[in-house]
């Protein structure tokens, strides 16, 4: 079986519900079930047996050694982050006893672990450290995309305590050569994503009614990818990813944030039209900047490419329209996670935002 984090989580569970349709080895899911973990995302697990959901901390060492001891992983696949660059602007703290000494404490029981397992346990054994673009910095416009061995230059508190988890994660390969692989991804959107992200948070707001808050001139650019493609990604690194590597992982996607939006506004106004006939457009509302915004991420994927033979499934068009279905179809999943703790970031988080 595998240990997984965060697998309440957007990327997470979309990689739970998916391992568990296409394998029949059993998922020890460990999830602290902060704000973002959401257990309805899992809803239709409720009874397998593969799924074994565990409620912790990834920085509790007892915990993380006892489950090792009991359930025996090939492997630990850690999604369990802090992942909003807004939250990690306002209350940095969470994002460091999570993202660093919680993957410090995960790597700490991994080793002890790995060094007690027989050789060709030990060999086969892996820690895939699941990580982000943000890592590298911002790109100007006509810089190339990011590859493996772009300098780290962490902006905001989220990317700089990525950042050190990645360092951390590198270190237990050279100094202990704990076998872990590291995978740097751009932004995913899809089925069962936190609506304050960008995509999400457009869709329930255009259908609510209310504005559409851009940041600044909306020209940051994003390289997007569907999160159904970040988990292919994922399971193809920890199939045949060689210990100690690093993968780039996207799609060759940049769009401005404005023309995504438009993108989801156009899409709206043919699948669910406004009653007054008018575009979702309407709603769109310039506001003040995200202190320290990175301009632009864009990721070079030739490595995972060439020498994993991954390659993304859904073109930006097939993932946008997908996405939508989704959030039009499952109401009830937008509605439970908009609860009391949501509606305090967003009221707290946009009431004050001057338009820009
Ligand atoms: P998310 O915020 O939706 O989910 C995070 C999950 O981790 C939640 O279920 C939460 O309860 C859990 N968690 C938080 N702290 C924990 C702790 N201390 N112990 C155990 N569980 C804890 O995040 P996401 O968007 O699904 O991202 C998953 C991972 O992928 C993160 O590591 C993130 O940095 C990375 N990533 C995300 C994106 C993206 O676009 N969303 C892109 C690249 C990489
Ligand atoms: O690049 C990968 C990263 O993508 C992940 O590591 C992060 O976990 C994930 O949250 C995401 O970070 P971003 O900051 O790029 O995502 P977010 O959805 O918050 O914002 C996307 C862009 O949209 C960004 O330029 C800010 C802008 N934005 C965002 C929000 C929430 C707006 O213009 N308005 C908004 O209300």
């Amino acid at each position: 079986m595998i240990l997984l984090t965060g697998g309440a989580g957007f990327i997470g569970a979309n990689f739970v519900l998916e391992w568990l349709a296409i394998h029949d080895e059993p998922v020890i899911n460990l999830d602290k079930l902060t704000y973002a973990g959401n257990m309805e995302s899992l809803a239709v697990l409720q009874g397998d047996p593969r799924h074994i959901f565990v409620k912790g901390d990834i920085g509790d060492a007892a915990l993380v050694s006892g489950l090792l001891e009991r359930y025996q992983p090939r492997a630990i696949v850690n999604f369990a982050a802090e992942s909003h660059v807004d939250r990690s602007i306002s209350s940095p703290e969470d994002f460091i006893q999570t993202n660093i000494v919680g993957t410090f404490r995960l790597l700490e029981a991994a080793r002890s672990y790995w060094v007690g397992l027989d050789m060709a346990e030990k060999t086969g054994f892996r820690f895939l450290h699941v990580s982000t673009d943000e890592v590298y910095g911002s790109l100007g416009p006509a810089d190339a995309a990011f590859t493996e061995t772009h300098p780290y230059q962490p902006n905001s508190p989220y990317s700089a305590s990525k950042a050190a988890s990645d360092h951390l994660v590198r270190a237990y390969h050279h100094t202990y050569g704990l076998p872990v692989l590291t995978t740097n991804c751009s932004n995913n959107y899809g089925p069962r994503h936190f609506p304050e992200k960008l995509i999400p948070l457009m869709i329930v707001n255009a259908l609510a009614g209310k504005p559409l808050p851009v940041y600044g001139d909306g020209l940051q650019v994003r390289d997007w990818l569907y999160v159904a493609d970040h988990c292919s990604a994922i399971r193809r690194v920890l199939e045949a990813g060689k210990a100690g590597e690093v993968y780039n992982v996207g799609g060759w996607n940049e769009k401005p944030n404005i023309d995504i939006v438009g993108s989801v506004c156009a899409l709206l106004d043919g699948m669910h039209p406004r009653p007054d006939g008018k575009s979702y457009r309407e709603q769109i509302t310039h506001i003040k900047d995200r202190p320290g915004h990175d301009r632009r991420y864009a990721i070079d994927a030739s490595k995972i490419e060439r020498e994993l033979g991954w390659r993304p499934a859904e073109t930006f068009e097939t993932g946008i329209e997908k996405t939508i279905r989704w959030y039009l179809a499952n109401p009830g999943w937008v509605a439970d996670v908009q609860s009391g703790a949501y509606r305090d970031w967003v009221d707290t988080h946009y009431a004050g935002a001057a338009t820009a």
